[in-house]
């Protein structure tokens, strides 16, 4: 079961994560970044790098429909292997509610 990017990551993408994956499986959207379910090999080392604990277990109870999003968009977004510049307010968006109807955006991130 792949590790999965849930809702603390949007608005705060800090993507320490990136820098810290072996097999690059990660891809950007403008406001979060997504695991590519297959290419992700489970290895957890991203989990604690994560500033804002917005990276679970696929095997956590709840995720089930973070790791469909993380299907859909690994396919539609560019792949990101290389830290970018976080948003200004990152840190102070960290454990802002209600994060996935007010911030998402299904736009493609730039991918590096
Ligand atoms: Fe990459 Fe390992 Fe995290 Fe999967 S669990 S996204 S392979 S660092
Ligand atoms: Fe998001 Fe955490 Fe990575 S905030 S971009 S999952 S380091």
């Amino acid at each position: 079961m792949p590790y999965v990017v849930t809702e603390n990551c949007i608005a705060c993408k800090h993507m320490d994560c990136v820098e810290a994956c072996p097999v690059d499986c990660f891809y950007e959207g403008r406001s979060m970044l997504v695991i590519h379910p297959v290419e992700c090999i489970d290895c957890g080392i991203c989990e604690p790098v994560c500033p804002v604990d917005a990276i679970k277990p696929g095997t956590e109870p709840g995720v089930e429909a973070w790791l469909e999003l993380n299907r859909v968009y690994a396919d539609k977004w560019p792949n990101i292997t290389s830290k970018g510049t976080p948003p200004a307010d990152a840190s102070a968006m960290d454990g802002v509610p209600g994060k996935l109807a007010r911030f998402f955006s299904a736009e493609p991130g730039e991918g590096s």
